[in-house]
This record gives structure tokens, C-alpha cells and sequence, in this order.
């Protein structure tokens, strides 16, 4: 890792530190200075990251690398969130599949991406029961060589990724729902001890990195929740080096635990930094217009109870599109869990998210992608086929505005359009517009619209310029 890599890094972790220190340790004056500045800051915001930044909390989402080519996901992945977590890639079975035998590539990638778009790596998830390679889970270790095996894991991935990762799960999913200790490889070798050393071992492996304890249904007050408090009690009264703890909240529409906040507070008060890491609210297929609404209002709710604690430094959302998330692999009707749909257009979801940062949906006028040249709208013109009589094109646009309502034109030197998809179109003489029809009109800024169409020629001609609401977009 390069010195400028991990300069990167802790100048965003400190970044971080100063948001949330100087509304704690400010002031009342000073910190009252700070709120308007903030609201006024996350009252133009159009992007959650903008929004979350102005309280000086992050906002994230995992990424799948599989995605990582597509550019409109790559564009709202780079635009809206300012964490990005692995959801595979840096898991024991991804990234140790063989014993000694390690491979960083995909979770490079992710750093990489990371890096080029000012974004917190959060690293997923070193010691884990699941996609755990059958050479640890099968392996008949001695607890003394399953120890061994498990800090090596630890420390080589951590010494990999040290400066580019400012949070592990150390620990994932270790409890069961009643609170006692769920039985894997490492509580049925090693007891619960594992979880000591595991945590002594990665603050050995980076002293920098915040180390979290991660689980799910821990969001409210139960047994499960009090099994790890009592835990993560025991550990800081034993001196383990935790710092956190990450609440998954994988939640089912209009099953928001009342006690999120007191079950929160509680580990808080403990000196923890608290982080809901895979939120997403399933919903029961087909997703009608009023749990839309109300799976907004939920999002909003959640993003409140972080606002609402100092300890609660982020949100991360498990992926933002329905079309990408786990749920309807998992649980047989449910699905629409995220924040946009399958097209990746935004949801009330995103906009009461938003809402609830402080930030406007649609106000202000980001660069969601601080690398790219100037502008509001860039735009990629591809012809996909052609023969002698005919082509076919298919268009995106990347806008970093939002928008409701859309009419893009260009201009066809050659040929007429005879069908097309995703758009209205109307042609006079070489001129085209094209128009959103009823379901893509609305696009979130940093969003991406495409529409495609054939003509009857086979014509070659330069790529033109292409117009999105009367404004010339970049190619
Ligand atoms: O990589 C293989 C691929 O080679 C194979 O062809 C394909 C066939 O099914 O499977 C691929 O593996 C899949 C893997 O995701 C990578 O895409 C697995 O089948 C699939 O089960 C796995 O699911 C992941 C799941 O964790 C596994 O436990 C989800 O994507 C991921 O979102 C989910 O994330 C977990 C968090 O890590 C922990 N908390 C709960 C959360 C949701 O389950």
C-alpha cells in the first residue's frame, strides 16, 4: 500500500474526527454556529454523502464487484455514499479460499474505487461462520493450530489493507437468538474466547483500524441484543480492544424495532461508536405505492435514530438497487429492500433518506463525480450494431442534477428511427428528441438515464452532440 493510499485514508478518518469533535467539544455558541452551518450546508445537499457530511456522519453502501463495470451503477455507488463496504469480496472464503493462499484482487478493486471517489473503506468481515472455505470449517483444527490459523487470516488481511480500511468487522453474527453463543467451528474449538482473540489480534494487525462487533435482529432490545451486551460489557472490562459496533438492520416493512434508539443508547453509553452497517426494509411483492411510502418513512426513521445519538457515526445501506440485494434470493416474494428500483431510479426511500439528512431531493447542483470535467449531464452515444440498412444506438446520460421529467435530442444525419425503447421519440428531418415515458421520467442526481432505438440506415457518422433539457452534455 502506497504512503499516499494510507495518507488518504487518515486524512478522511480525521476529517471525521473534526465534524463530530467540534460539535461535541464546541461551545454553545460555537455549537450553535456549527448546527445553522450544518443545515444550511445539508439543506442544499442533493447527495446523501453531502447531507450525512454536514453531521459529520457517513453514509455507505455495500458494493458488489460484479458491478463495478456497470456505469450507472459505479455512478450513484460514487456519488451518493461516502463509505462503501465489500458485500463478498473480502470474506474468509473470497479472500483465503486455500490455506496460506490469498487473493486481494476484488477487494483492491474496491479500495481502489474507493480512493478515486473520496470514500471510507469498511472491511467485511474477517472471522465469520459463513462463506467460510471448508478447509477451516472441516478442517479437525487443534484448538492451537485453528488459533493460529485464524490471527493468521486476521493479521495478513489487515496488514494487506492497513491504511485503506477504517473499520472491520472483526466479529460477525456470533450470537444466536436467544442470546447464548451460536456454535461454529471457532465457539465449538475454541469457546468464546475466540472473540477476545480475534479482537486482540487485529489491533495488533493495525492499531489505527476500529474494530466492530456485527450482527443482526441486535437492533432492538431482546435477548439476542442483551447477549451482546453482556459480551461486549465482559470484553471492555477485560481490556479487549473493541471499538464498535455495527447493527445490521435487515428489516421487514413496518417492523422497525421501537426500541432501536434505547437498544442503541445503551451500547453508547458503554463509550462504543455504533454504526448501522446492512440496513435495507424488505417488502412483500408487489410493492404497492403506499409501502413505497411508508418503506421511506422507515428509512427516515432509522437515519433519525443515528442523527439522534453522537455515538452513531454512519449508515450503511446492504446495496442501494432492488435489482442487486440479497433479499429475493433469500426470502421467497419479498424484495424491493433499497433505495431504488430495478432501473436504479430513486424511490421515496432515497428521497425521505435524504429528507431526513436535512438534505433537499432534486435541490442543489453536486459533481457527483469530483473527477470528471465540468457539467450537468455526460453523456455516452454507442451505436451497438450496424449493417447496410440499418443500426441500432442505445443512449445514457449520467445527470448530476435530478430530474422529473427528461427530453433528450440529438441529431440523425442520416436514416429515420422506426422503433426504439425506454423513450418517445419524434424526428424532424435529422433532428430527434427523445422523451421520458411514465417510468423513468424521475432520475436521482448522480443517476443515470439510457433509452435506445433502430433506424434504417447503415450510414456511419460522427457520434453528435447530444442535448439533455436543452443543455449540451459531455461525452
Ligand atoms: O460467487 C459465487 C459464484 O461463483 C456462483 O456461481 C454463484 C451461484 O449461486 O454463487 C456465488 O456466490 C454467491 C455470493 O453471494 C457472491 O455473489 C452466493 O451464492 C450467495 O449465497 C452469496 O450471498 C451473499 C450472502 O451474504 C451470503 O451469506 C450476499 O450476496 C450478501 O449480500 C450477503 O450479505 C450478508 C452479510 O455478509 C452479513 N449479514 C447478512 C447479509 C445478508 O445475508
Amino acid at each position: 500500500m502506497s504512503p499516499l493510499v494510507r495518507r488518504a485514508a487518515v486524512v478522511f478518518a480525521a476529517g471525521a474526527a473534526l465534524l463530530s469533535g467540534f460539535a461535541v467539544h464546541g461551545g454553545a455558541q460555537a455549537q450553535e454556529r456549527a448546527a445553522d452551518a450544518s443545515a444550511s450546508v445539508a439543506a442544499e445537499a442533493a447527495t446523501l454523502r453531502e447531507a450525512a457530511a454536514a453531521h459529520g456522519k457517513f453514509v455507505g453502501t455495500a458494493v458488489a464487484d460484479g458491478r463495478l463495470g456497470n456505469s450507472t451503477y459505479t455512478g450513484i455507488a460514487g456519488s451518493q455514499f461516502s463509505s462503501v463496504t465489500a458485500e463478498n469480496v473480502m470474506k474468509w472464503e473470497s479472500i483465503e479460499p486455500s490455506r496460506g493462499s490469498f487473493s486481494f484482487a476484488a477487494g483492491d478493486r474496491l479500495v481502489d474505487f474507493a480512493q478515486s471517489h473520496d470514500q471510507q473503506v469498511w472491511g467485511h468481515t474477517l472471522v465469520w461462520h459463513s462463506q467460510l472455505p471448508d478447509w477451516v470449517r472441516n478442517g479437525g483444527f487443534s484448538p492451537a493450530v485453528l488459533t493460529q490459523v485464524m490471527n493468521n487470516h486476521i493479521t495478513t488481511v489487515m496488514d494487506h489493507y492497513e491504511g485503506d480500511v477504517a473499520y472491520w468487522d472483526v466479529v460477525n453474527e456470533a450470537f444466536n437468538e436467544d442470546g447464548s453463543l451460536r456454535s461454529s467451528v471457532f465457539s465449538d474449538t475454541l469457546g468464546q474466547g475466540f472473540i477476545a482473540e480475534a479482537f486482540r489480534t487485529a489491533r495488533a494487525a493495525d492499531p489505527n483500524a476500529k474494530l466492530c462487533i456485527n450482527d443482526y435482529n441486535t437492533e432492538g432490545l431482546g435477548a439476542k441484543s442483551n447477549g451482546l451486551y453482556n459480551l461486549v460489557s465482559s470484553l471492555l472490562s477485560q481490556g479487549v480492544p473493541i471499538d464498535c459496533v455495527g447493527f445490521q438492520s435487515h428489516f421487514i416493512l413496518d417492523s422497525i424495532p421501537s426500541s432501536l434508539q434505547a437498544n442503541m443508547q445503551r451500547f453508547a453509553d458503554l463509550g462504543l461508536e455504533l454504526v448501522i452497517t446492512e440496513l435495507d426494509i424488505r417488502i412483500t411483492l408487489p410493492a404497492d405505492s403506499s409501502e413505497l411510502q411508508r418503506q421511506g418513512q422507515q428509512f427516515a426513521s432509522v437515519t433519525n435514530t443515528c442523527l439522534a445519538l453522537d455515538a452513531c457515526k454512519g449508515v450503511t445501506v446492504w446495496g442501494f438497487g432492488d435489482a442487486d440485494s440479497w433479499v429475493p434470493g433469500v426470502f421467497d416474494g419479498q424484495g424491493a429492500a433499497c433505495l431504488y428500483d430495478n432501473n436504479y431510479q430513486a424511490k421515496p426511500a432515497f428521497d425521505a433518506m435524504l429528507t431526513a439528512l436535512g438534505g433537499t431531493p432534486g435541490g442543489g447542483d453536486p459533481d457527483p463525480d469530483p473527477g470528471d470535467p465540468p457539467g450537468d449531464c455526460r453523456a455516452t452515444y454507442t451505436v451497438t450494431n450496424r449493417w447496410n440498412a440499418g443500426s441500432v444506438v442505445q443512449v445514457s446520460i449520467v445527470t448530476d442534477s435530478a430530474l422529473s421529467g427528461w427530453s433528450v435530442t440529438f441529431s440523425l444525419p442520416s436514416g429515420r428511427i422506426t422503433s426504439g425503447w425506454n423513450a418517445a421519440y419524434a424526428q424532424s428531418g435529422t433532428s430527434v428528441t427523445a422523451t421520458n415515458v411514465s417510468y423513468n421520467g424521475s432520475v436521482g442526481a448522480g443517476g443515470t438515464l439510457s433509452f435506445g432505438f433502430q433506424t434504417d440506415s447503415g450510414a456511419q457518422y460522427a457520434t453528435p452532440t447530444v442535448s439533455l433539457n436543452g443543455e449540451a452534455c459531455s461525452a
